[in-house]
């Protein structure tokens, strides 16, 4: 792997499946009464978020101690950014204060790349969010998720199939997940209204379609999204009735799902609009193994960036 995750593009197929293995070797070894790792021991990793987060930031954070790192937790919110001072001061003293790693999470798409490509810093950079753009840890953590379900695809999702339904148009997790679920091999289905699919989809390798009743009993996998309110400036439907009658999961199509199939969400849910709550709190749905699976994948990721001891079943003093 590279020195930095900016985007799915950065991993081969190969590179995917490593993280996906170290993530269940780790997942193995911290499964007994340790859960913590000596392994990133005296290493700096920050967290530098200009946008909220819950469960994204926590997760890095416990990933980083799990493996012993010292973890910063920079929000822009309270901080010097918000008088003003930009991404570069704030680089700049990262880099003072000698970070080995930054995770990222940004407004603005390519803000990841900007801070890598800058020379600003000399730490590995990682890509929490970058506005619309990308989520490349979500989609392995979700790749990760359906790997543990559906053992028959170990090596490879040849034959699986997955719907990414909603708010396409403003999701970074639709754009990782596509870009990471075509390469392990997936058949992608991309459900959203009209108004929320990009320009440029048909050039995306998926099929997409407007009817999530003809969809649903044909999939495996059911990922449902975000209708992300706060990145629309205008209105992209009618009414959230009609949004949730059109591309909501309800218990009536829940009930069309094969027998198998799962149901994720990467959270934060908007309970009644893209989801009902009997669906999300259903036994298909797979949304709290997602949040742990999060940790595992990320301590993976940070694992193989920052080229830590071998990992070994040893525990922390
Ligand atoms: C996603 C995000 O922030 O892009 N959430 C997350 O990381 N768990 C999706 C979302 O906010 O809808």
């Amino acid at each position: 792997m590279r020195k930095h995750l900016l985007s799915i593009n950065d991993l081969s197929r190969a590179d995917a499946f490593e993280i996906l293995d170290t993530a269940g070797a780790l997942a193995k070894i911290t499964d007994g009464p340790v859960k913590k790792l000596p392994t990133l021991r005296g290493l700096s990793i920050v967290n530098l978020f200009f946008e909220d987060s819950t469960r994204t930031r926590i997760s890095f954070e416990s990933a980083a101690k799990r493996l012993s790192a010292d973890v910063i937790n920079f929000s822009a919110k309270g901080s010097s950014v918000s008088k003003g001072e930009s991404l570069k001061d704030t680089a700049q003293t990262l880099q003072a204060m000698g970070a080995d790693a930054v995770i990222i999470r940004h407004g603005a798409s390519g803000a990841a790349q900007r801070l890598a490509d800058s020379g600003w810093i000399s730490a590995s950079v990682i890509n929490a969010g970058d506005g619309t753009h990308e989520h490349p840890t979500q989609a392995l953590l979700d790749a990760y998720t359906i790997r543990s379900r559906f053992p028959q695809y170990v090596s490879g999702f040849e034959g699986l199939r997955v719907a990414i339904v909603g708010d396409v148009l403003h999701s970074r997790v639709a754009r990782s997940n596509v870009l990471l679920l075509t390469k392990l091999g997936a058949k992608l289905t991309l459900v959203a209204p009209p108004t929320l699919l990009p320009v440029g989809v048909t050039e995306w390798n998926v099929d997409v379609s407007f009817d999530l009743d003809a969809v649903i009993p044909e999939v495996d996998v059911l990922m449902l999204l975000r209708v992300q309110s706060e990145r629309m400036k205008e209105s992209f439907f009618p009414s959230e009735r009609e949004y949730s009658r059109g591309y909501g999961l309800d218990s009536r199509r829940l009930n069309t799902l094969s027998e198998s199939a799962i149901v994720m969400h990467p959270g934060p849910m908007n309970r009644g609009l893209e989801i009902s709550a009997e669906s999300a709190d259903s036994h298909r749905s797979v949304v709290l193994a997602q949040v742990a699976n999060g940790v595992l994948v990320r301590m993976a990721v940070l694992y193989q960036l920052l080229g830590g001891a071998r990992l070994t079943g040893e525990a922390s003093a």
